[in-house]
């Protein structure tokens, strides 16, 4: 693999603008494809920033990239608000997008406000996204009400998959495909500025895609959705737990990591690290005086 990006970001493109909600919209009008990906700390945010994306979404995909865990269902908000805030300080123009994580939005609408809040005052997130229509649309509602803006997700929604029979593509059926199509329909009626399709059939995304009047962003919903989401690790080959199909690679980063630590050990366990170069020296008398002064 090259060291160097394949595609260089285009100087062309002059210094990157905020992205707000209006210009979001305006880009379905204009049928510009949106890009956003998934960041979880300041490194991930800096490179997200460089490559000039339009949307950071701090996902709680990262309970499993991140922190470990074996589903996204265990990570607590203030696990996510301390992931959010470090992509904050990171982040300059894409619009930061918190994901509120399992159990902290469901109870009622006084909890999905409370918590979209701290994401708010606490992260310094711009927006919020939950999972679900049905009472997540109720949620959603109170939270844009509460002045938040709301990304919506349909279709494969992580947090309950249990539910919906495991990691699998949803809508795959006339019945199940209108039920994505109701929840993204109550999503949008509820205010949210923008949905995920994650895992669903690319000829239901692209039926459903012109009839929504919100920037629908897709991960494994076909070339139709207005704009395309995948998760950071996956996309550079850091994380090598199972992917899914949609999970596009672009590079190899954990082998090159690994790769560059067997080669620090190696050198620590051969002598051939630290030179010269890599250490710091005293001047002679001084150091003459240390030896009489240990004497
Ligand atoms: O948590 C996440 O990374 C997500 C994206 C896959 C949309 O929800």
């Amino acid at each position: 693999m090259s060291a160097t990006p394949r595609i260089p970001v285009p100087e062309s493109l002059g210094d990157p603008v905020p992205m707000t909600l209006p210009r979001l919209a305006e880009k379905k009008r204009l049928g510009e494809p949106i890009v956003m990906i998934t960041a979880y700390d300041y490194p991930s945010a800096q490179v997200a920033q460089e490559a000039r994306v339009d949307l950071v979404l701090v996902g709680d995909s990262g309970a499993m990239t991140v922190l470990g865990y074996p589903s996204t269902v265990p990570v607590s908000t203030d696990e996510m608000l301390m992931l959010a805030a470090a992509v904050r300080r990171g982040l300059k123009t894409p619009l930061l997008v918190g994901d509120l994580p399992f159990g902290s939005y469901e109870a009622s609408d006084e909890q999905a406000i409370a918590t979209a809040q701290r994401f708010v005052k606490e992260a310094g997130c711009d927006a919020v996204k939950l999972e679900r229509g049905g009472t997540s649309a109720q949620r959603a509602r109170a939270i844009v009400d509460a002045g938040i803006p709301v990304m919506g997700h349909v279709g494969l929604t992580p947090q309950t998959a249990t539910a919906l029979g495991g990691y699998r593509a949803q809508g795959r059926t006339s019945e199940r495909a209108l039920a994505v199509a109701r929840d993204a329909f109550a999503l949008q009626e509820a205010g949210c500025f923008s949905i995920v399709f994650e895992a669903i059939p690319a000829s239901v995304a692209e039926e459903l895609v012109p009839r929504l009047e919100i920037p629908v962003i897709g991960i494994g919903a076909g070339p139709a959705t207005d704009g395309q989401v995948l998760v950071f690790h996956d996309l550079l080959g850091i994380y090598d737990g199972h992917a899914p199909r949609f999970a596009k690679r672009y590079a190899e980063v954990k082998s090159q990591m690994v790769a560059g630590v067997a080669e620090y050990a190696a050198e620590v366990r051969s002598g051939a690290f630290p030179t010269a170069e890599h250490t710091y020296s005293i001047d002679e008398d001084e150091f003459e005086r240390f030896r009489v002064g240990l004497a």
